[in-house]
């Protein structure tokens, strides 16, 4: 979220806009009726809404919901607050965290929040009882790619698999283009000029990171290779929004609004109705489209919905 654009003059929504705790559990019931099992909630920084744990444990008492995971940049994770989150019911956390230099770390927050904030964090979660935790860092030419070792180095052997994500065109405020891209295949490189390297077998179908492993058995990491690799086809995710609206594609430009569904009163049958058509009518594979050297369309390229606002 730049500064330039998201600063104190920038219209946020008011809070009677957001779903309120109800309708999110409602949805979250309703999606899992019709076969969601997973659940992420994420943002923006989802740590700065109240009470997340309250909305945690009602998540977690949902018929048919079996994992609960949290993407933060854990940067007000205080123990008390992860404590709270795992009694609740959550059970996986991934901490952002795009470099492990304290002054590229700060440039690129832009907002005074040191590395050593963000790793007391991930140690606050690790003491709270969240094991295997996932550190994700979107790699960016000219940004923080010289931080491609070092994090890796920093990670490698630790309880944290580290997960390195190409810099992905979401929305339209943060001023993507290709060349800012660093591939996946350019990530292994540069370890494997330090380190021996194996890729893996992938966990789960579906799984988006491909896995790679140290020979001499200093764990494992990750690569999310949206760009290069697109993985439309595989993708079973559906997002929903803090106003209420469902996304079937991370580079959507419009949503389907449940939000007045819910508030003009219609039943649960009607609520159903609208999200399986929506899912039977989906047909979303920009990013297979972006790389395949198809043009995408117009509205796309105008006015894609913000990364910060359907959470990544
Ligand atoms: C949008 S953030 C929201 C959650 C939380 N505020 C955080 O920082 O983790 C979710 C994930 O998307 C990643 N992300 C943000 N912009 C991205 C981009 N342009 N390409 C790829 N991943 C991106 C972030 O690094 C983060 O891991």
């Amino acid at each position: 979220m730049p500064k330039e654009i998201f600063n104190s003059k920038y219209q946020f929504l008011p809070r009677s806009d957001l779903l309120s705790f109800e309708e999110i559990i409602r949805l979250a019931r309703l999606f899992a009726a019709q076969g969601v099992r997973k659940l992420r909630l994420t943002g923006g920084e989802p740590l700065l809404r109240k009470n997340l744990d309250v909305l945690v444990t009602e998540l977690a008492k949902i018929e048919g919901i079996d994992d609960i995971a949290l993407t933060t940049n854990a940067s007000i994770l205080t123990l008390p607050r992860a404590q709270q989150l795992r009694d609740a019911g959550l059970d996986r956390i991934t901490v952002s965290l795009d470099a492990i230099n304290e002054q590229r770390f700060r440039q690129m927050n832009d907002m005074d929040v040191s590395v050593e904030k963000v790793l007391q964090g991930i140690d606050n979660a690790e003491r709270a009882g969240f094991d295997n935790i996932k550190i994700n860092m979107v790699v960016q030419k000219g940004v923080n790619e010289e931080e491609v070792v070092p994090m890796a180095q920093y990670f490698k052997g630790s309880k944290q698999t580290l997960r390195f994500i190409e810099f992905m065109d979401v929305g339209s405020t943060n001023g993507w283009n290709l060349e800012q891209v660093v591939s996946g295949q350019a990530i292994v490189e540069k370890i494997s000029e330090h380190f021996e390297l194996e890729s893996l077998e992938p966990n789960y179908r579906g799984e988006v990171a491909k896995r790679w492993r140290y020979v001499d058995g200093g764990g494992e990491f990750g690569l999310i290779t949206s760009v290069t690799e697109a993985f439309c086809g595989d993708c079973s995710r559906v997002r929903l929004s803090a106003k209420g609206s469902v996304y079937t594609c991370l580079f959507a430009s419009r949503g389907t609004d449940l939000r007045h569904l819910l508030r003009g009163g219609a039943t649960d049958e009607v609520v159903n109705e609208v999200i399986t058509d929506l899912w039977r009518a989906r047909s979303d594979r920009y990013s297979e489209i972006r790389g395949s050297g198809e043009s995408v369309l117009e509205e796309h390229v105008l006015e894609k919905v913000e990364m910060s606002y359907i959470g990544g």
